[in-house]
């Protein structure tokens, strides 16, 4: 069986499941799944907002001849009335066949998955982990640079309390990757990050300045002051406009030099950033739907059985 029951964390994925995954997404583009899924009920437990996470996973349920249920706003649910997450995912593993869940607790989506007899795929549990969002990038950088090997990618702004940062550095750690991580003082990679790149003998280095690394990097992933994970909205104050990256910013990069960003963006790209050839994140959230019909359809489809043919 490819795959554990529930998709949790990045690190669940081996780089073999991970490239599999990124194939099958590249024949979801080009084969016919429209029955795949006929009969199979998604829920979609949105306890925190989303736009692209939940929209792009009930579209691609739907593109599998499946369907939805579920909530994107809590305060409609009977956690108001103080119902256990615990007893809530009781209740949908009998409405449904698969649970996407976003929670603002880091381990939430674990709780849930030990609790549900059904499979459990975490759509970000806080500042934790965002693993189908890093499968996406992986696609995306795959797609644009035609490689995942031998690539220079900064990673820019909130890399403490990034979600998709972390899951994104622990999954490029399988490949030969350069890492430039760009944030100010108060926003560096977590050191158990930056520890599990050593172990794995992955290149990095770590800047205040972006100015220094845009010619020499494939791709710049470029993320969210979030102001929502501060503490304390003073040092946010500090931070907002660490980096505001417009079109004369991006003049010295390399031709083929694309920018990702897991999107909501408030002011980090401007836009006269997205007419040049190097904006890449409205296709980056296209691909979500492409790499969800892929996981939906091989976790509660028979897509793994295929998996031979595809690695
Ligand atoms: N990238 C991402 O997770 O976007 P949403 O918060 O809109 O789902």
């Amino acid at each position: 069986m490819f795959l554990k029951k529930d998709l949790i964390s990045i690190k669940d994925l081996s780089k073999e499941e991970l490239l599999f995954l990124i194939n099958t997404a590249e024949t979801m583009e080009q084969e016919d799944c429209s029955e795949l899924l006929r009969g199979r009920i998604l829920a979609t437990l949105f306890f925190e907002p989303s736009t692209r996470t939940r929209l792009s996973f009930e579209s691609a349920m739907k593109r599998l001849g499946g369907s939805v249920i579920g909530f994107a706003d809590p305060k409609v649910t009977s956690s108001q009335k103080g119902e256990s997450l615990a007893d809530t995912i009781k209740m949908i593993e009998g409405y449904a066949d698969i649970i996407v869940m976003r929670h603002p607790i880091e381990g939430s989506a674990r709780l849930a998955a030990e609790t549900a007899k059904i499979p459990v795929i975490n759509g970000g549990d806080g500042a934790n982990q965002h693993p189908t969002q890093t499968i996406v990038d992986l696609f995306t950088i795959k797609k644009t640079q035609g490689k995942l090997d031998e690539l220079h990618i900064a990673m820019i702004g909130d890399l403490k309390f990034g979600r998709t940062v972390h899951s994104l550095a622990i999954a490029l750690s399988h490949f030969k990757v350069k890492l430039y991580f760009v944030s100010p003082e108060s926003l560096r990679m977590p050191e158990h990050i930056l520890e599990a790149l050593r172990k794995n003998n992955i290149l990095f280095s770590e800047h205040e300045k972006l100015e220094d690394i845009i010619p020499l990097v494939d791709i710049m992933y470029v993320t969210r002051i979030q102001k929502e994970r501060f503490p304390d909205i003073m040092e946010y104050e500090k931070v907002k406009n660490a980096y505001i990256i417009k079109k004369e910013t991006i003049q010295r990069a390399k031709l083929n030099m694309k920018i990702l960003h897991p999107l909501p963006r408030v002011n980090e790209i401007h836009t006269d950033v997205d007419e040049t050839p190097h904006a890449y994140y409205f296709q980056q959230a296209h691909n979500g739907v492409l790499v969800r019909m892929a996981l939906l359809a091989i976790m509660i489809g028979n897509a793994h059985q295929h998996r031979n043919d595809l690695i």
